[in-house]
């Protein structure tokens, strides 16, 4: 049943405790002072927070490597701090989603600690044994260059263990009906806690068959639909948005058909290729990507993001694309990662060009789906390349020119702040842009608002508008009566550009433009001619002067069932 279908116009922003705000002072972030940072949140008119893993945990893979499901690591407060934060969530009508890891555990975990001391233990078969090193462990490896294979010989009790990810991080037997029930009992008790569900780890890991002899891992995809299911018995408005990497051609099998398994999936698909088209300035790979991923149920939701906190995986773009886009994007080895990706921050990789920046989140705002943004992103904050592997986009938050960048009053941050260069705390901090109406912050703030305005995005069926030019993406989307146009030039050269909206009579004559003065109107024949700037990105409600009565039906329904 439908309860609520908030995420369909939803704007996440994703943040890790122990980098946006220390409140006690010990250099790392903690849930105090997260909790006094929500108003700043609210204000940026974030719906949804994503947080990622904040358990118990070494920290060897930033909290990825859980040893305690059921509590909050020390270092970031106790459970009483993190229900403070999500009852000032609720204050503020934002929801929160946690990260759910369950692919794996820490080696540190009570369970793999118990597993790996005598064969007969109880977990035992909660993780993944063989007794002779498999043929196939130096195969299927997620970090290649750093990971050196995918099962590891146990001393204690004399076996290798499977671990897809880094070797501490042993895969949990997620076949073994007693792991599934846990998995099931983890999300009831943060669910019990005030969350609006997770953002689900490695999905296709999780559901993945297991084992010495597994040669080609197969989905048990009905695990989906059980997740679902439970999540929704508890609480009929909470999803999951699942971390799934994987071909357009599987993707109804993660929504499931009837709409019963993943509310939400990241696009990984068009991420990919967005990244192309901005490097290159060629937008059909992108119209081709959008299209293939267009079908999905009518409560299903695609997530859109640009850089998140992993590299930017280019594994699924053709050779010669990934070069393109390493090229313009990252041509440094140093910049590359696991060989197929680019581990820097949006804002280096576009050269910190104001108009290029506007564009990319412009589009990441207008694409179809919900935008998910990353902490720092709405300063346009940079990157450490001196820091190991994805870390360097990891940095604390930038809040001031005070000290470590107002983040903590200790002489030492968990994570360095950036300190040196354009991208350093005295240039790029919120303190300077809150005071600056231009800056990279109101803009975003600006954007957001008007992307909340618009729920024809979340809601709508969308057109690819034909504009014969390679570089300009136009996308029509249409909800309940009404149309609304973007228009994107991805070309650094100014481009002119003439269509049909392809609407009945005269009702796409007037496109009255949502962020400036410049409306425009179709000649006789109904075609519209714009004249784009290089990386123009151009926003329309589409209609007649009678768009304002009909704006007000809409404004106050947005949350309502489709049509
Ligand atoms: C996911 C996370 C990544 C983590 C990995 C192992 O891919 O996004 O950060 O290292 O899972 O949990």
């Amino acid at each position: 049943m439908i309860d609520d279908l908030w995420y369909k116009n939803a704007v996440f922003y994703c943040l890790s405790v122990g980098s946006f705000m220390d409140a006690d002072g010990d250099g790392c972030g903690d849930f105090k002072g997260l909790t006094r940072r929500l108003d700043y949140i609210h204000g940026l008119g974030i719906t949804a927070i994503w947080l990622m893993p904040f358990q118990p945990s070494p920290g060897k893979d930033d909290g990825y490597d859980i040893s305690d499901y059921y509590g909050v690591d020390p270092r970031y407060g106790t459970l009483g701090d993190f229900v403070e934060f999500t009852h000032g969530c609720h204050q503020r009508g934002i929801r929160v989603i946690i990260d759910l890891v369950v692919n794996h555990t820490s080696d540190q975990h009570a369970w793999f600690k118990d597993a790996r001391s005598a064969r007969d233990s109880r977990y035992r078969d909660w993780y993944v044994w063989s007794d002779k090193k498999p043929p196939n462990a130096n195969k299927g490896m997620v970090f290649p260059g750093v990971q050196k294979s995918t099962w590891t010989h146990d001393t204690t009790s004399k076996s290798w263990f499977f671990h897809r990810f880094y070797d501490f991080q042993p895969d949990l037997n997620t076949s073994n009906p007693y792991v599934q029930a846990e998995i099931l009992k983890i999300m009831g008790f943060w669910l019990q806690l005030g969350v609006s569900g997770f953002r689900m780890d490695a999905v296709p890991f999780v559901i993945a068959t297991k084992g010495p002899k597994v040669n080609k891992p197969t989905e048990q995809y009905d695990m989906l639909r059980a997740f679902r299911e439970f999540l929704q018995w508890r609480k009929g408005d909470a999803i999951i948005l699942a971390e799934a990497n994987v071909l357009p051609e599987t993707d109804m099998e993660y929504f499931g058909s009837d709409g019963d398994r993943m509310q939400m999936m990241f696009n990984f698909h068009v991420n990919q290729n967005l990244f192309y088209a901005l490097a290159s300035g060629d937008v059909r790979p992108l119209a081709a990507a959008m299209k293939v991923t267009k079908p999905r149920p009518a409560t299903a939701q695609w997530g859109l993001f640009l850089r998140n906190h992993d590299e930017l995986d280019l594994g699924r773009l053709t050779e010669e694309q990934r070069q393109t886009v390493f090229a313009k994007f990252g041509p440094d080895k140093d910049m590359q990662l696991y060989d197929r990706g680019i581990r820097r921050r949006l804002a280096p990789m576009l050269g910190g060009d104001r108009r290029r920046l506007e564009l990319a989140y412009s589009l990441m705002y207008t694409l179809p789906g919900t935008p998910v943004l990353r902490y720092g992103d709405e300063i346009a904050m940079g990157d450490d390349l001196t820091l190991p592997e994805r870390n360097c986009a990891r940095t604390p938050m930038q809040w001031s020119n005070e000290p470590r960048a107002g983040f903590t009053k200790s002489e030492k941050s968990k994570n360095p702040v950036i300190d040196k260069g354009p991208y350093g705390y005295n240039h790029v901090n919120v303190a300077k842009q809150r005071r600056d109406p231009n800056s990279m912050l109101n803009w975003t703030e600006r954007m957001i608002r008007m992307r909340k305005e618009v729920p024809e995005i979340g809601w709508g069926d969308f057109t690819i508008i034909a504009t014969r030019n390679p570089a300009v993406l136009a996308i029509r989307y249409d909800w309940r009566n009404n149309s609304v146009l973007f228009v994107h030039n991805l070309d650094e050269q100014p481009r002119e550009v003439s269509f049909a909206l392809g609407l009945d009579g005269k009702q796409g004559d007037h496109l009255i433009n949502l962020l400036t003065e410049d409306h425009n109107r179709a000649d006789a024949q109904g075609k519209h001619h714009l004249m784009l700037e290089a990386y123009a990105y151009r926003w329309y409600r589409v209609g007649g002067l009678d768009y304002l009565l009909r704006r007000s039906d809409i404004d106050s329904d947005t949350d309502a069932h489709p049509a």
